[in-house]
């Protein structure tokens, strides 16, 4: 009924409230109405309901009034199932009952008194459901950038940057020792219900890679519980009695419970409901029961935590240990880990606010650039397999039949020769990732190599069919397979990253090569001398929050007109069959270029950035027309082309399951069947973005100097004669002064459009304009550029 409700009709179709989202037709609505997000947010929606429903809000209450007081003075209306009280100030609390009549009879009691303070009771307000906007979590990801913004502004490079990232973000000691202290309180707890138990932290909190509020992830080993129960069982029936010897299991939650026998679910109950009972300033506690592995949810009031309780997980605990290694053989993971970590979160690439979720959690995330780093050349980290290979006898680890074999110290394991700084590995694996293929590989970071699809395909069909014949035993599994395949390192059934979707993959790899192009810019690689963002703060910009520049806007388009070529040209193109737009766009690269050079007699220099950084967002009107793959190469060769202190080879190898780049060797202008062109020979880019530097206002008054140049006998307009044209620019130069301070802007061009739409767009970005005057000479090229480029394509074929 509700699911109807939040369905409006709308002039062009269907627009769910809910969700926030507009709907096409009845089918697509159907759809949504029983998907994910609907179904999710319906049952937020109902639990929030709920909770309203049986709640009241109390006020008038203050600092020494604890939550137990709180939970004793309601009880006498009803149960109470949870109470929530600002932490702050504590001046109010939300009491929720278990049931709703609790909140009549406490609105039917005219005063509410409690040591001494006359506390005020109300119904809870009634609140319509509204799903934040992505806008907002984009929002709240700017601003925390923008406190970032001006230490990382100011620091000296990359490298500085990214180990101020980790001194930013890493655990405290403080924070360290007071989630210790939980663990110790827990285990205290925990003992006293089940014997001998061992409760034991891993990941993040104890990994290495924790950054404040991150989680504390618990393992709750019962093994020796259950001896211990088995033992006193045993005991018991011989003595023909119903205890134990020490008395313990008669009293204890557990005699109620046979951990042998009882399934997670019931154990996890039992760990919950000793949460809630036992441990002090614990509350928010719950069962999860479907996760992949079913664990315990709480919260800790005063050490604002979230904790998570899982049982037979003792693999995480030792790939918590494994993470710890790598970091003490190599100083430059933590580092990479936190920026990378920082950079997935601000480009909403991982983590999964709510825990489950499409996107990378952090361990998979993790786990990439360790395998990105046994990837370089010279390795940063040995392989899995390798280390097994220098653990010592007394090191050997067998959990569940999977060896997880590995030196204790990582003094066992000899140094690293790979000298790359933090910067030029950052940088690499944007590269790395941004062109690996993930279609087609399994990553495993066990071997140190991407393993072919193709061999667990097979694998899991003939595990299948295996498993049908013998029904009865049961088979060890192939991994999930799915759109990103990352082995777990030791439990080689599990794709750590098998959660993501066609979409979250995609996305991520996206992000990657955005992130590639990025580090190709003198904006990561150097400081800003005028104060602006450079470095890693551009590249944690988050989407839909970066200020739309006035500059983007610059764009001049050249649209491709075959009548109006001339026929010469006309034939060339034609002779080049599928490649003639990519000569073409050769052609008008060159023209744009000599324009530029001998016409307005700018100083031009090939810019070393691919792209114009984060706040030149590339709009749709000009962007790459990907069913060009012709085009697609050359733009990525010509960016591989692009000289810069980092391009050439970030990783000094080429990526371990990247498809090959094409060979590129031939020329597409003297060979128009080929696909691919040239590259301009000493790292010259095909088609060059330019740096160009003008010095004189050669738009101011060109009208008037063409037309005392020509004398009226000649009637040619303007920009159709590339002589007159410089003629009247050299005029300009030598008779009006020049600017205070030259102009100093980028030109880069793009070719975009499907066959007949096909067109060059040149984007135009100022680097200096100090004297204000950009705007007026971007106008004055927009009418101008078009023309005299067609001018020189006519005249170059004249030449030819
Ligand atoms: P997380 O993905 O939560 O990583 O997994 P994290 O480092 O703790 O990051 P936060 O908590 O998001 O800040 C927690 C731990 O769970 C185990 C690993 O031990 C990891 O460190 N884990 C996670 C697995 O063993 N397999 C998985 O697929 C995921």
């Amino acid at each position: 009924m509700e699911a109807d409700s939040d369905i409006k009709t709308t002039p062009k179709g269907f627009h769910c409230a809910l969700c926030n989202v507009n709907l096409p037709n009845p089918p697509s609505v159907d759809q949504h109405v029983k998907g994910r997000k609907h179904q999710t947010l319906s049952t937020v929606r109902a639990t929030r309901k709920t909770q309203e429903q049986h709640s009241v809000f109390v006020s008038g209450i203050n600092p020494v009034i604890s939550q137990t007081d709180i939970a004793e003075y309601f009880q006498k209306f009803g149960p109470v199932s949870d109470i929530v009280m600002d932490k702050d100030k504590g001046v109010y609390a939300i009491v929720q009952f278990a049931e709703t009549d609790s909140i009549q009879a406490t609105m039917s009691c005219v005063e509410h008194q409690m040591k001494g303070l006359k506390l005020r009771v109300k119904p809870r307000e009634k609140k319509d459901f509204k799903l934040i906007p992505k806008k907002i979590a984009s929002q709240n990801l700017q601003q925390a950038l923008e406190r970032l913004k001006p230490q990382l502004c100011q620091l000296v490079s990359v490298n500085a940057q990214m180990q101020y990232v980790v001194e930013r973000f890493q655990l405290g000691d403080n924070e360290k020792k007071a989630r210790g202290l939980l663990v110790q309180l827990l285990q205290e707890v925990f003992v006293e219900f089940f014997p001998d138990s061992q409760i034991q932290p891993f990941g993040s909190s104890v990994n290495t890679f924790g950054i404040h509020s991150c989680d504390l992830d618990l393992f709750l080993d019962l093994e020796n519980t259950k001896v211990f129960q088995a033992h006193a069982k045993s005991t018991a029936e011989q003595a023909g009695e119903g205890t134990s010897d020490d008395g313990r299991s008669e009293d204890s939650i557990l005699s109620d419970i046979d951990l042998s026998s009882a399934s997670p679910a019931e154990v996890l109950e039992l760990v919950a409901t000793i949460l809630r009972r036992c441990v002090p300033s614990v509350h928010k506690v719950s069962v999860v029961s479907s996760a992949r592995l079913p664990v315990v949810k709480f919260h800790h009031r005063e050490l604002n935590l979230q904790g998570d309780i899982t049982l037979n997980n003792r693999l995480a605990v030792r790939n918590t240990r494994f993470l710890q290694l790598c970091s003490g053989m190599e100083d430059r993971l933590r580092p990479l880990a936190y920026t990378i970590r920082y950079w997935a979160k601000q480009k909403q690439q991982a983590g999964n606010p709510s825990g489950a979720g499409p996107l990378l959690n952090n361990y998979a995330l993790t786990l990439l650039i360790i395998f990105f780093l046994q990837n370089c050349e010279p390795p940063v980290l040995p392989t899995v397999d390798q280390l097994k290979d220098m653990a010592c006898e007394e090191e050997e680890c067998v959990i569940e039949g999977w060896n997880c074999t590995f030196p204790s110290q990582p003094i066992a394991v000899p140094p690293s020769k790979n000298t790359q700084d933090l910067s030029t590995l950052l940088f690499g694996f944007f590269t790395f990732y941004a062109k690996f293929d993930f279609a087609s590989s399994v990553i495993s970071v066990r071997k140190g190599c991407a393993l072919p699809i193709t061999d667990f395909l097979s694998q899991n069909k003939a595990e299948e069919a295996m498993h049908e014949k013998k029904s009865t035993k049961a088979q060890p599994h192939g991994p999930k397979l799915g759109p990103l395949n990352l082995l777990d390192p030791f439990d080689l059934s599990h794709n750590v990253a098998g959660n993501l979707n066609e979409r979250s993959q995609r996305n991520f790899q996206k992000e990657c090569q955005e992130a590639d192009k990025y580090c190709r810019s003198l904006q990561y690689q150097r400081k800003s001398t005028k104060g602006k963002s450079w470095g890693l703060v551009r590249l944690f910009t988050p989407h839909g929050e970066v200020p739309k520049a006035k500059t983007e806007q610059l764009t001049i388009s050249i649209p491709f007109k075959l009548a109006s070529l001339p026929e010469v040209l006309r034939n060339q193109l034609h002779a080049a069959g599928d490649g003639f737009r990519l000569l073409w766009f050769q052609k008008v690269c060159s023209a744009v270029e000599g324009v530029f050079q001998s016409v307005l007699k700018c100083h031009l220099s090939p810019s070393a950035d691919a792209i114009f950084g984060e706040d030149s967002v590339v709009d749709s009107a000009v962007e790459m027309d990907t069913s060009s793959t012709s085009f697609n190469t050359s733009l990525n060769d010509s960016y591989d082309s692009v000289e810069s202190p980092n391009a050439a080879s970030p990783l000094g190898t080429a990526a371990v399951g990247a498809k090959r780049q094409l060979s590129s060797s031939s020329d597409a202008s003297e060979s128009p069947h080929v696909k691919k062109p040239r590259l301009a020979k000493r790292g010259k880019p095909e088609f060059p973005h330019w740096i160009c530097v003008q010095k004189h206002m050669v738009w101011a008054g060109r009208r008037k100097v063409r037309r005392e140049l020509i004398k009226d006998t000649d009637t040619r307009p303007e920009g159709s004669c590339m002589e007159l044209e410089s003629k009247v620019t050299a005029h300009i130069i030598e008779k009006e002064p020049a600017l205070k301070e030259p102009m100093e802007f980028k030109v880069q061009p793009l070719m975009v459009g499907e066959t007949e739409s096909t067109k060059a767009v040149l984007k135009l970005e100022p680097i200096s304009d100090t004297t204000g005057v950009f705007q007026d000479f971007f106008h004055f090229l927009e009418v101008f550029l078009p023309k005299m480029v067609e001018t020189l394509l006519e005249k170059e074929v004249g030449s030819a």
